[in-house]
C-alpha cells in the first residue's frame, strides 16, 4: 500500500523532468491513447522510470505519462493506464490519480472503451458518463483510511461532475458530434462477459460496461477532484449481436473515432 511519502516523491521526481505544471489529468483508454500525440511540446516519460508506478513487462512500450500543453492548457495525460485485470492491485491501479492530485490537478478526464449495453446506442459512439455500477465487489480505498488524502466514507452522489459534463455537452452540440449519456458499469475482466450477465447488467440499470475507470474516479472523488468520465462504445456488449467479440474490433473501432474523440476533449479543455 502506498503512502504519503511514496506521492510526494513521485510527484517530485514529474516535478523535476519538467518546468510545466498541470492542471488537468486525462486518463487515455484503449485505442485513445493518439490524443496524446497532439500534446505540444511534450515531456514523455515512460512508466518503467516513475518511481513507485507499477512495474509490468505486459503493460508494454507506449505506456507513458505526456505532459504538455493542449489547447491553451497544460495537461498531464496517461497514454495507458493499469487495470485491475492485469493483476495490478487497485491501489497501483489509483496510484498515478493521487500522483495528479499532488501535482496539483483538480480536473480529472477519465475515458475508455467499452461494450453498449443499451440497445439504442451503436458501435463507435461516445458516451458521457452520469454515473456507474461497481459489481467487483471490492474497492481501492479498502483498508486503512489516511484522512489527509480523503474522507473514510466518501460521498458518491456526484462523482461524475455535472458542470464538467454540461461543459462536454455543450462542445458536442457546437462540433456536431452525437453524444449519447448513460450508467458505466465496472466488470473485472479480463473476459468479456456472458449474454446472461449483460441482460442481467442491463436490468441492474447499467447503458455500458467495461474493464475500468470506475477505481480511478472513486479514488479522485475520495481526493475531492472533479471527474469527466467519457466512453467510447466499441462494440455492442456480448450476446445483443449474433456474433464474438474480440479486442481487435475494439481497438479498431476506438481508433477510429478519433477525429470525434479528439475534438470533443480539445473543446473540453478549451471551457474548463
Ligand atoms: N465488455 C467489457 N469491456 C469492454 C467491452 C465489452 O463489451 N468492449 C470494450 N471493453
Amino acid at each position: 500500500m502506498h503512502n504519503i511519502q511514496d506521492i510526494l516523491e513521485t510527484r517530485d521526481f514529474i516535478m523535476n523532468k519538467t518546468d510545466d505544471r498541470p492542471v488537468i489529468g486525462l486518463i487515455l483508454g484503449s485505442g485513445l491513447g493518439t490524443l496524446a500525440d497532439e500534446i505540444k511540446n511534450p515531456v514523455k516519460i515512460p512508466y518503467s522510470e516513475i518511481p513507485h508506478f507499477a512495474k509490468s513487462e505486459a503493460i508494454g512500450h507506449a505506456n507513458e505519462l505526456v505532459i504538455g500543453e493542449l489547447n491553451g492548457k497544460i495537461v498531464a495525460a496517461m497514454k495507458g493506464r493499469f487495470h485491475y485485470y492485469e493483476g495490478f492491485t487497485l491501489d497501483e491501479v489509483t496510484f498515478p490519480v493521487r500522483v495528479m492530485k499532488a501535482l496539483g490537478i483538480e480536473n480529472v478526464i477519465i475515458t475508455n472503451a467499452c461494450g453498449a449495453v443499451n440497445t439504442s446506442f451503436s458501435p463507435g459512439d461516445l458516451m458521457i458518463i452520469t454515473d456507474h455500477i461497481n459489481l467487483v465487489g471490492t474497492n481501492p480505498l479498502m483498508g486503512p483510511n489516511n484522512d489527509e488524502l480523503g474522507t473514510r466514507f466518501p460521498d458518491l452522489s456526484q462523482v461524475y461532475n455535472k458542470e464538467l459534463r454540461n461543459i462536454a455537452t455543450t462542445v458536442a452540440s457546437e462540433q456536431n458530434i452525437p453524444l449519447q449519456h448513460g450508467v458505466y458499469a465496472w466488470w473485472s475482466g479480463p473476459a468479456y462477459e456472458t449474454p446472461a450477465e449483460i441482460r442481467m447488467i442491463r436490468t441492474l440499470g447499467a447503458d455500458a460496461v467495461g474493464m475500468s475507470t470506475v477505481p480511478e474516479a472513486i479514488v479522485a472523488t475520495h481526493g475531492n477532484m472533479k471527474v469527466l468520465g467519457i466512453s467510447c462504445l466499441t462494440n455492442m456488449a456480448c450476446g445483443i449481436l449474433d456474433q464474438p467479440l474480440n479486442h481487435d474490433e475494439v481497438i479498431e473501432v476506438a481508433s477510429k473515432v478519433k477525429t470525434k474523440f479528439v475534438g470533443l476533449i480539445k473543446g473540453v479543455l478549451e471551457k474548463i
